[in-house]
């Protein structure tokens, strides 16, 4: 065998063996399940200046702001498309009174909140402001009422208000204060950690008040309410398994939430936003990769109780939870973004879809300023964070068919321990187009992966997208080009129906095929 020989088949078991390392299989005429958008939920509380400074400015604020609700951030959000928004909380939910918040501004109580920082609340942004704010980002309200310090009665009167068109005490105050036919809305919390802030209960005493509370919340007109109990503290099993059982599912509650923060070391000490080294990166993306395994054995007690899959699983805040910046208030919860969030994103995304049969909601935590935000604010400024550009990315999954796949990764090796190297969705488009975005959270070796695109003969790449960054720590900040952004990528070869994707360490992309 001459040299040029030898060294064509030497490439040839070469590249065999590196396609073989990194593949995905897409069975393009298998899918079933819809990808739900009310997955790329979000989530603002009345902590620190998510609401105020974030949204509200006031309608006499140099801030430019429609309703006294900025103009930079309803337009920056509604380039992501944002399927829904949480609110009020979080925490704030259990102490919030909601009649507080009607009626004219400079006649409203003031409360303190004592979960974040303990500042003067003065309830300038109450219901009639939230909605105000959804029909804005044309998105969809879900309201988390108060079962731990409020009323069967405060509750109910409140369902009554938004959504009330009878004649009644209720729909009457909600017509005095400007809004003459009701709001419809839809989702509805039940709580929220009613484990802990709301109310710190046991399960069986909490099934035993989302039952008497769900009873006096009503449906009115044709809108029924999707009621969401308020569900289990990460991987508390016992909760998941007391609510299914006992918590009349699909008659008393349609979804059940879950809770879980990536922290990268511990709850007193949570590691900074941007100061951080390869090995607490490598332990933030296996903390996250956690969410796996409790979606898995949430959803396996939930199929106990539910075969038919009525009750959705509603992942209603989750993210990466570092330390605050230096300098900023404790009680306030704000924390950069980098291109480790971008990718902490886009696996739990990943594993939101995966298990799209039961998954039916999730609201990353929060929106504007804090912890895993979408958006940071300075006065009249705003930066887009490396996170928002994965939900603007991935808005090509929003009510796609997901595409079974099947992956084989090579390992992301950091000392002694794995983590699979890539993450993938793929789904199909109702006008039939096939998107696939993958991520390689590698952050020092680029990946060569073959994608096979079984029930197809032919494939054509058309378009594709990048998120990737100089370091794994590189962020947007105020004033400055940013490091983190959507740009176009198309290291990517065709032939048949196999697709190889060249890619970059760090990074996550998506391919448009068709
Ligand atoms: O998102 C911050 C807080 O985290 C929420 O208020 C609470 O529900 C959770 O513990």
């Amino acid at each position: 065998m001459n040299l040029k020989r030898l060294l064509l088949s030497f490439f040839i078991v070469f590249s065999i063996f590196v396609s073989a390392q990194n593949k995905i299989v897409i069975n393009t005429d298998l899918g079933k399940e819809t990808i739900s958008k009310h997955i790329y939920g979000h989530f603002s509380e009345h902590l620190g200046t998510c609401i105020y400074g974030g949204y509200w400015v006031g309608e006499n604020s140099d801030i430019p702001n429609t309703a006294g609700i900025r103009n930079d951030v309803v337009d920056a959000l509604k380039e992501i498309g944002i399927p829904n928004l949480r609110w009020p909380g979080g925490c704030f939910a259990d102490e919030y009174h909601w009649m507080d918040g009607i009626g004219p501004r400079s006649e409203r109580p003031t409360m303190i909140n004592t979960h974040w920082g303990g500042v003067t609340e003065d309830n300038s942004f109450g219901t009639h402001e939230f909605l105000e704010l959804c029909q804005q980002l044309e998105t969809e309200p879900v309201i988390c009422g108060n079962l731990g310090s409020g009323s069967v009665q405060e509750m109910s009167q409140w369902v009554e208000y938004l959504n009330s068109n009878n004649v009644s005490p209720m729909t009457d105050l909600r017509k005095a204060n400007g809004k003459e036919e009701p709001w419809g809305v839809k989702y509805w919390g039940v709580g929220n950690e009613n484990w802990g802030c709301g109310g710190s209960m046991t399960a069986e005493y909490y099934t035993n008040e989302m039952r008497r509370y769900s009873t006096f919340t009503k449906n009115y007109g044709d809108k029924r309410l999707y009621e969401v109990a308020g569900g289990p503290n990460g991987a508390d099993y016992h909760w998941m398994e007391t609510l299914m059982k006992s918590g009349n599912p699909g008659r008393s509650f349609q979804g059940v939430s879950l809770h879980y923060y990536t922290v990268c070391h511990s709850w007193n000490q949570k590691g900074s936003a941007t100061v951080f080294d390869e090995s607490e990166y490598f332990t933030t993306m296996k903390k996250t990769l956690f969410m796996d395994e409790l979606l898995e054995k949430h959803i396996r007690i939930m199929d106990k109780y539910d075969p038919r899959n009525r009750v959705g699983l509603i992942v209603d805040e989750w993210g990466n939870w570092h330390d605050v910046e230096p300098g900023t208030n404790p009680g306030f919860l704000y924390q950069q973004n980098t291109l480790r969030d971008a990718l902490v994103a886009s696996v739990n995304l990943d594993l939101f879809n995966k298990y799209a049969r039961r998954v039916k909601m999730a609201n990353i935590a929060q929106t504007v300023n804090v912890l895993q935000a979408m958006i940071l604010t300075k006065d009249d400024e705003i930066v887009r964070t490396p996170s928002y550009y994965v939900f603007k990315m991935y808005q090509v999954h929003h009510d796609a068919t997901l595409l079974p796949s099947a992956v084989v990764s090579e390992n992301y090796t950091f000392e002694d321990e794995n983590i699979p190297a890539i993450s993938v969705t793929s789904s199909k488009a109702a006008n039939g187009k096939i998107h696939l975005t993958i991520s390689n959270l590698n952050p020092n070796k680029d990946l060569q992966i073959t994608c096979e695109l079984r029930g197809m003969e032919k494939v054509e790449f058309e378009e594709g997208s990048i998120i990737t960054g100089d370091k794994i720590n590189s962020y947007n900040d105020f004033g400055k080009d940013e490091q983190v952004k959507l740009s176009s990528f198309n290291d990517v070869k065709v032939k048949g129906n196999v697709v190889t994707v060249n890619l970059p360490s760090k990074s996550v992309a998506m391919l448009k095929l068709k």
